[in-house]
């Protein structure tokens, strides 16, 4: 079985006729998903909340930061916020046909019972928040033929001691895929990735099994691509579970040979 990924034999999909809304693309895993998608020839909109981190993203980008990268800043955390961003975006960039939402902020540190009320309006409130925002704002907006994709953790599944209110967090986000799902049937293509660690350029030290953003980025542009990719959790905490998926996507040659 294949555990290591060489992106240059990515067969990356056409996504030129795409215009696709990275919420949370400054971070650590939605860089990944901003080169995919620029890689894949579409239009890609990364909204964030400060000036500053998007002058430190576009450093990091470097060359891959191409005239089809903007950046709309302005806060889209709350309902109201996200409803006039998606209304500004559409604007001034016409029609958007995906969204990715990768937004984060990692906690841990404390069991349940000691957790204050700053901590759980931080990390459980303001980020389901903010993902419900994004979907009160976007899947009204999207073609069926587009993706809303979420980007989760496998704290989603698993108890991660310490780190209660993420796992909480990530498990109702999960829940809220599937519901939107059965809610939205055909009419909305909806997605997770569940990741393991993953190999970013803030980690002091990864394993090697780990997937990578550019991985996670690549899955989700063939998510986007396959009109088939619909109601599914990706579960990837291995790069050979990466593999697997991204094979099935036809964007990875098969072993021994092309993509399918
Ligand atoms: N990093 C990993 O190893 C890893 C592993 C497994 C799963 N994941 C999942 O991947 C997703 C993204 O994680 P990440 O590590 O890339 O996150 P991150 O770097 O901490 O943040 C991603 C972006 O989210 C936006 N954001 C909006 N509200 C936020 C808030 N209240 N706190 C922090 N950031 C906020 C920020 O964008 P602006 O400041 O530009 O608005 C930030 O750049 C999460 O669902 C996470 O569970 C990550």
């Amino acid at each position: 079985m294949d555990t290591t990924i060489d992106l240059s034999l990515a067969h990356r999909p056409d996504l030129s006729d795409r215009r696709v809304v990275i919420v949370g693309g400054t971070g650590s895993v939605g860089e990944g998903v901003v080169r995919a998608w620029l890689a894949a020839g579409a239009e890609a909109i990364v909204p964030s909340r400060t000036q500053g981190r998007v002058d430190q993203f576009t450093g990091v980008l470097g060359e891959a930061a191409t005239d089809k990268l903007h950046f709309v800043v302005g806060d889209y955390t709350s309902f109201d916020a996200a409803q006039e961003l998606a209304e500004q975006i559409e604007a001034e960039c016409g029609p958007v046909t995906d969204v990715v939402a990768s937004i984060g902020g990692w906690w841990m540190g404390k069991n349940l019972w000691e957790i204050s009320q700053a901590e759980w309006d931080r990390y459980f409130v303001g980020l389901t928040t903010a993902h419900v925002a994004q979907v009160r704002a976007w899947i009204p907006r999207l073609p069926e033929h587009g993706s809303y994709q979420l980007i989760l953790g496998g704290s989603a599944t698993q108890p991660v001691p310490g780190s209660s209110i993420i796992n909480m967090e990530q498990a109702a986000l999960l829940m809220m895929r599937q519901v939107l799902s059965a809610e939205a049937g055909d009419q909305r293509r909806v997605t997770a990735a569940v990741l393991g660690p993953v190999k970013t350029r803030l980690r002091h030290w990864v394993e090697s099994e780990w997937v990578s953003a550019d991985e996670v980025g690549l899955l989700t542009t063939g998510v986007a691509a396959d009109p088939t990719a619909s109601a599914t959790d990706y579960e990837l905490s291995t790069t050979a579970q990466m593999i697997a998926q991204l094979r099935g996507l036809g964007v990875y040659p098969q072993e021994g040979g092309e993509a399918k």
